[in-house]
């Protein structure tokens, strides 16, 4: 039940939704005619919140047409201090809109009271900071009848003192609060580079248990950084690090493709979506011997809920 009274969801009745792609307006028109290619889009939630009716009613129109998952960008999770009821409230409208199948947004902070950074600003991990993020995501978590993910973010810069490691840190705010997690494995490969460690190492310390959805994307190096630039196509280490993990996902049910800019024609986009449902197909148990081009039914398309194909616990 969530704060409403509403059962919730479970994540046995979600459908594997397949291999998608953010929706962006400057791929609009090529994603509603190549849809038979996209399994499902992530819709950015704060694109929709205050806008003129016309973005409602697109919400509704893509809800229509794919599976829609929401991504919002400044739910500030980390801040020490009340979660905003209003943001979330406006969540909540948007996730109807669009028939969410879970709602999400990142282990960070974009905010303090009064003072908005507008950027996805790492926490220290700690303790303290870990129990300000379980107390803020349970609330979040209460308000919604289908599930919630957090996605660890790229960072430039560790905030002092952090007296966990990152990954200790991740695990404890995600089991902690009971949500579910949204596995970045550009930003892994991103903070491993910037940071000189093992991004499998680290996946090994992640909750594989509670990834349900997957984010790829590739970005580029400026003055010996890797930065997140969603800019370029997803590079061979970022599929590596996909095909390490995916044996090890019993809870997955989407992986997905983030373009922000110079974006390439349709063509190459749905030609790394069938590289990826490749890799999916080679390494996740749940794909084995399915064709790797695939696509969800129309039931499965249009809301029921047939069965998930589910790995084997643990
Ligand atoms: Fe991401």
């Amino acid at each position: 039940m969530n704060a409403d009274g509403k059962r919730s969801v479970t994540l046995d009745e979600i459908p594997f939704l397949g291999v998608g792609l953010g929706f962006r307006q400057d791929l609009k028109g090529a994603m509603l005619s190549n849809a038979h290619r996209i399994d499902f889009l992530e819709l950015v939630t704060d694109q929709y919140m205050d806008k003129p009716p016309f973005k409602e009613e697109e919400a509704k129109a893509l809800a229509e047409q794919f599976p829609l998952v929401m991504h919002g960008v400044d739910l500030s999770i980390g801040t020490d201090g009340p979660v905003d009821r209003e943001y979330v409230g406006k969540m909540q409208k948007v996730a109807a809109w669009s028939r969410a199948r879970w709602v999400s947004d990142h282990l960070c902070f974009t905010r303090v009271p009064g003072v908005s950074i507008g950027n996805l600003t790492p926490l220290a991990f700690t303790e303290e900071a870990a129990a300000v993020a379980i107390r803020n995501t349970r609330e979040v978590m209460a308000a919604f009848d289908v599930p919630f993910l957090l996605e660890n973010i790229s960072y430039y810069f560790r905030v002092p003192p952090s007296r966990l490691s990152e990954a200790e840190f991740i695990q404890c705010v995600i089991r902690e609060s009971g949500c579910y997690m949204l596995l970045d494995l550009a930003n892994v490969q991103n903070n491993a580079i910037n940071n000189g460690y093992d991004p499998f190492a680290f996946l090994n310390q992640m909750p594989l248990d509670r990834v349900v959805q997957i984010h790829l994307a590739g970005g580029y190096y400026h003055q010996g950084i890797l930065l997140d630039t969603h800019s370029h196509r997803v590079p061979t280490d970022v599929l590596d690090l996909l095909a390490h993990v995916a044996p090890r996902l019993p809870n997955l049910k989407a992986v997905m493709i983030e373009r922000d800019q110079e974006f390439p024609p349709i063509e190459e986009l749905l030609e790394e979506l069938d590289q990826v449902r490749e890799v999916l197909a080679s390494r996740w148990t749940p794909l084995h011997g399915r064709p790797a081009v695939t696509r969800p039914s129309g039931a499965e398309r249009g809301g029921g809920v047939p069965s998930a194909p589910r790995a084997p616990a643990g």
